[in-house]
């Protein structure tokens, strides 16, 4: 009797629950409720609870009343999209590769969305300002700076700073959607985007998804002063206020000093696992495959030349080894040789197996 194997997923960004704070989280949660029940309990602020953005603030050095906690940071993106994008349509850009579920809330809420490629040290600025100079400016640039996912890299100071001058030149606005900026486990941390930004033209996206716990769904905005208000108004007609029985028990938790010692745990993790994944694929892929060592994140991005990674990943679900195939993470058909490992949710010794699973369904295995 043949036995299936346990599935070893690569597919999903999530962390693995060992990498979770359980305990902490819950002495947060009692604490927040019986230090504040009325203010976690109470329907709260549309734009969140204050101790929470104040912490945010705090941590990027911006004014407390710029900062607009949301039900994850998928929630605040969706409520900018609709801002920009419900009534008055226009265009959004976006890296290719970039993260797939910002292409469907996009497109959801009628931006027109166009792509320019992404370099190993983030996008291709030639090709943006070529865009630029042609007229084709955008409502917005959306950009995923650090450890970007799916393609793991990280944009340089250099790119950084001409984006930011270039959102100004040509008055479009930046999305820096920034969840995996605090698991970064080599190199040096380069500057957010919002910290160059004298303009008001960089939207700056954080989420407690990676670094406390993805079930909390805490994120949120930082925005300029202009947008605010519109943002708060959209948040109190689609939901009147976010959890904040969640963003109490996160601002508890980082009251409490768990925050820094819980992302640089979970660093080590990620470092392990990452070098682990890296290990297996060279030794099982070996130069079948052509990555990119991320030096942070959740994700290492393959091309296998030659190998079409759709149908590939019709079997390697079948197999148990599932992951995701490149052309999800594009809007024109590209990346039909590339791939997403997730290297978050495995642990280092399911690495080698799963890797070689994978490696046996490939032509000519
Ligand atoms: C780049 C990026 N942005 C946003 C999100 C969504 O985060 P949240 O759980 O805060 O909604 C993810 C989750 O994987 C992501 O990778």
């Amino acid at each position: 009797m043949s036995v299936t194997p346990t599935t070893i997923s690569f597919a999903r960004g999530v962390p693995s629950f060992d990498m979770l704070p359980t305990a902490e989280i819950g002495e947060a949660a009692a604490r927040v409720l019986a230090d504040d029940p009325a203010g976690v309990l109470s329907y709260g602020a549309a734009e969140g609870y204050r101790p929470l953005r104040q912490w945010v603030a705090d941590r990027y050095d911006a004014d407390v009343e710029r900062v607009l906690l949301t039900n994850g940071s998928l929630q605040g993106l969706a409520l900018l999209a609709e801002l920009l994008f419900a009534d008055a349509g226009g265009r959004a850009i976006v890296e290719a590769p970039t993260y797939d579920r910002t292409l469907l809330t996009l497109r959801r809420f009628g931006a027109a969305v166009q792509s320019v490629p992404l370099e190993g040290d983030g996008i291709d600025l030639d090709a943006l300002e070529s865009r630029l100079q042609a007229g084709a400016v955008p409502g917005l640039v959306y950009l995923i700076p650090n450890f970007q996912n799916p393609a793991g890299t990280t944009m340089s100071r250099a790119k950084r700073e001409r984006v930011v001058a270039l959102a100004g030149e040509y008055e479009f606005m930046v999305l820096e959607d920034d969840p995996y900026r605090d698991l970064r486990f080599s190199g040096a941390d380069e500057p957010t985007m919002l910290s160059l930004d004298r303009d008001d033209r960089v939207i700056y996206s954080t989420s407690f998804t990676k670094t406390v716990a993805p079930g909390v769904r805490v994120g949120g905005l930082i925005v300029p002063p202009p947008l605010f208000g519109r943002l708060r108004a959209l948040a109190t007609d689609t939901y009147i206020a976010p959890s904040h029985v969640a963003q109490g028990t996160v601002a508890a938790y980082c009251a409490a000093g768990h925050f820094d010692p819980g992302v640089e745990r979970a660093a080590e993790m990620l470092a392990e696992r990452c070098a682990a994944l890296c290990a297996a694929v060279d030794r099982h892929l070996g130069e079948r495959a052509v990555y990119r060592r991320p030096e942070g994140g959740y994700f290492l991005w393959l091309r296998l030349p030659g190998v079409d990674t759709e149908g590939l990943a019709t079997r390697a679900a079948e197999a148990g080894v599932p992951f995701v195939k490149g052309s999800s993470c594009y809007i024109d058909g590209g990346g039909t040789d590339e791939l997403r490992l997730a290297f978050s949710a495995c642990a280092p010794a399911d690495m080698d197996p799963g890797v070689e699973r994978l490696a046996a369904l490939l032509p000519g295995a």
